[in-house]
């Protein structure tokens, strides 16, 4: 390493984290959150924004089939000390990081701030991040509900069947106690209208029930889409490989209009914006 690499390391480490943390999550299990987190993450990086996501629900699909790449060490090997952190991280493309994650309570059961002052002693890539999506379980267990009150913005998707709408409701009125606003998308419509008019429902029934000051945010809809099915099948991301199909057009308006918002806020700098902040606002909660 030569004298412009040590500085420049320098510079790097006292450069401070302003990671934004967003959550996807969902009352009913099925309805695309890690089909759609994938595609958001994917977009974000071609963008030019560096991002990184953090599988933390280990569902049916994890993250790692979505990009089709093979997962040998997750977090868990990270926090117990058998793996460091580039052993785990899986770059996916430039500005593109996967981290595949273990199921919460395993996660937690190792981790204390001291862990985490030695994993992340060193400044990692990962402090360089714009964006770090996290791919939530369904539903509001425990574990889920940490990562929704730490995340600096929350997206609830849905689909239009009726209990997933139920469902979805049921998680936007636990955040309503802890978040100003949640964002709203819904997956798998049949056009426009059906997703404009199912909002208009929900929104209704927030405004009237829900503490006065939440908000809730109306993003789009994704159609129901054969290419993302499909997709999902071949391991491809399909707003990669059908860049110009209405599902990737759909999801471009959502994250531009998202975007659009999220950068338009005001960041909280008092706190720590690096994964090892992030990581030690949650084990706190346990
Ligand atoms: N817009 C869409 N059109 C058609 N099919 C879709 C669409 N979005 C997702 N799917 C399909 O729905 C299925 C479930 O998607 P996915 O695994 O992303 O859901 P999930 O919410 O992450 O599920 P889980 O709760 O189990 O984690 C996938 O097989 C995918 O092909
Ligand atoms: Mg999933």
């Amino acid at each position: 390493m030569n004298q412009a690499d040590n500085l420049q390391k320098l510079v790097n480490s006292s450069k401070k984290a302003k990671t934004k943390f967003i959550a996807i999550t969902s009352g009913k299990g099925g309805v695309g959150k890690s089909t759609i987190s994938s595609n958001m993450a994917y977009l974000l990086s071609t963008f030019g924004y560096k991002v990184a996501i953090f599988d933390a629900d280990i569902g049916l699909a994890n993250l790692d089939i979505m990009f089709n790449v093979s997962v040998e060490k997750n977090i868990l090997h990270l926090l117990k000390n058998e793996a460091i952190l580039e052993d785990i991280l899986i770059e996916i493309n430039k500005n593109l990081y996967l981290i595949p994650g273990d199921s919460g309570e395993e996660m937690f059961k190792y981790t204390n701030n001291q862990i985490l002052e030695n994993v992340f002693k060193y400044p990692t890539i990962l402090d360089d991040m714009d964006y770090m999506i996290i791919d939530t379980g369904a539903g509001i267990g425990q574990f889920t509900k940490h990562f929704l009150e730490i995340a600096d913005e929350v997206i609830v998707l849905t689909i239009p069947d009726p209990s997933a709408i139920t469902d979805a409701y049921a998680t936007i009125k636990v955040c309503s106690r802890f978040k100003e606003r949640v964002h709203f998308a819904i997956n798998m419509t049949r056009n426009k209208d059906e997703g404009k008019f199912i909002f208009s429902k929900v929104k209704h029934i927030a405004d009237e029930n829900l503490r006065k000051g939440f908000s809730l945010e109306y993003l789009g809809n994704i159609s129901n889409s054969n290419i993302i099915k499909k997709s999902v099948q071949e391991r491809v991301i399909f707003s990669k490989e059908y860049s110009g199909s209405l599902a990737t057009r759909d999801l471009i308006n959502i994250l531009k209009d998202f975007i659009f918002k999220v950068e338009s806020r005001k960041v909280d700098f008092d706190i720590d914006r690096s994964f090892k902040g992030f990581l030690t606002r949650l084990v706190e909660r346990f």
